[in-house]
């Protein structure tokens, strides 16, 4: 089976996770710092702190912002559920957006419609790797005095006019789980360029502490440890490497199947660097294609099978009759083919093959 992704891991990772061990520091220490300080300079911003994962990233800058119950945030429906629970989380309301059915990002026209007097921040989701159209979006909130939270999670070294995803709006996370272009296994990193935000993180990320136990407002241990941030810095070096091989592989995709009128193959802007975590097509009769190819050895995903309002939590929470078209249409004919790049030639036109294979043989 061709799987969809693969973390691409070395001896390197081995021998500096070892170091770690064999250290007298293996929580949260000189390696995490080490790390907020590559990535930090790698995206262009004065700030980054390493976390858990990416979902407490969320959390923290929706607290550092000092969001909460009486608050709206905008964010858009589809997307991992991770950018709109963390606002449920907080106290705050999520209020959906829908997505540029080009891009899957979320549509500026649509979040402006969603504004009101208790709106206070928008979360934009770099999704699939596609940077948000940032700048309608820095408008809408200089002229209605929102925040931008930028979930650059599935974005590591995006770039939108030449600036890297994360260092834009007022705060940027990322996650580093096992299958985003870098990985700690789990792990996260919030950034900014506002020094009292970082210092809010800071505090929210580690006990509201400010100097040893004297805890000045309500935090938790949100921390990165030693052992993963080692690896997180030799991943970090070799990011833009892989970032290449999966753009090369993405256009290897996109000349084999630019032909098929069944499939839509993904839109990159003039403006931005795609770094394709995911390679998703739109494809007719999309359920079908996705049994052939794993009846044939090649795992696909569907990322997401329904927009974010028709998980079952939501309905609950009386979501359920919204109906945004963009999100819906998606929601039926995405389909992630493997892009990751320890894919070999063979392996993407065996791929193209077969789906041309299905879509001729029917
Ligand atoms: C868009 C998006 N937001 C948030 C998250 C949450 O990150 P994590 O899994 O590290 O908690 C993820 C990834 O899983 C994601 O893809």
């Amino acid at each position: 089976m061709i799987p969809i992704s693969v973390p691409y891991i070395t001896n390197e990772e081995i021998e500096e996770i070892k170091k770690v061990l064999k250290s007298n520091y293996i929580a949260y220490g000189p390696k995490a710092k080490e790390f907020e300080n590559m990535f930090a300079e790698y995206i262009g911003v004065k700030y980054a702190a390493a976390v858990s994962n990416g979902t407490v990233g969320l959390m923290i800058a929706l607290k550092a912002l000092k969001l909460g119950p009486g608050d709206e945030v905008i964010t858009p429906a589809f997307s991992f559920i991770a950018s709109a629970n963390t606002i449920l989380f907080t106290g705050a309301k999520p209020v959906f957006a829908d997505i540029n059915p080009e891009t899957f990002t979320i549509d500026p026209e649509s979040a402006l419609n969603k504004i009101n007097n208790r709106t206070k921040a928008i979360i934009l989701v770099h999704l699939y790797g596609h940077p948000c159209d940032m700048k309608p979006f820095l408008e809408i909130a200089s002229d209605h005095k929102l925040y931008i939270i930028e979930d650059a999670s599935q974005a590591h070294g995006a770039t939108y006019e030449d600036k890297k995803v994360g260092s834009i709006g007022d705060i940027g996370v990322f996650s580093l789980y096992a299958t985003k272009n870098m990985t700690t296994g789990e792990g996260g990193v919030v950034t900014t360029n506002n020094p009292e935000l970082n210092r809010r993180i800071r505090l929210i990320m580690n006990h509201g502490q400010e100097g040893k136990y004297n805890h000045v407002e309500l935090g938790y241990n949100f921390r990165m440890p030693d052992i993963l941030a080692a690896m997180g810095i030799v991943q970090l070096r070799r990011l833009d490497t892989l970032n290449d091989i999966r753009r090369r592989n993405a256009n290897t995709y996109n000349n084999l199947l630019n032909k098929l009128e069944e499939v839509k193959t993904p839109y990159e802007a003039d403006n931005v660097k795609h770094v394709y975590h995911q390679y998703v097509i739109k494809a007719e009769d999309r359920d079908g294609l996705k049994k052939y190819l794993y009846e044939e050895g090649i795992q696909t995903d569907i990322h997401y099978p329904k927009p974010i309002y028709k998980q079952k939590l939501y309905i609950k929470l009386g979501y359920g009759n919204l109906n945004l078209v963009n999100s819906e249409e998606a929601a039926r004919k995405v389909l992630s083919i493997p892009v990751h790049p320890l894919l070999t030639k063979r392996d993407l036109y065996n791929i193209a093959n077969k789906i041309i294979q299905y879509y001729e043989g029917r």
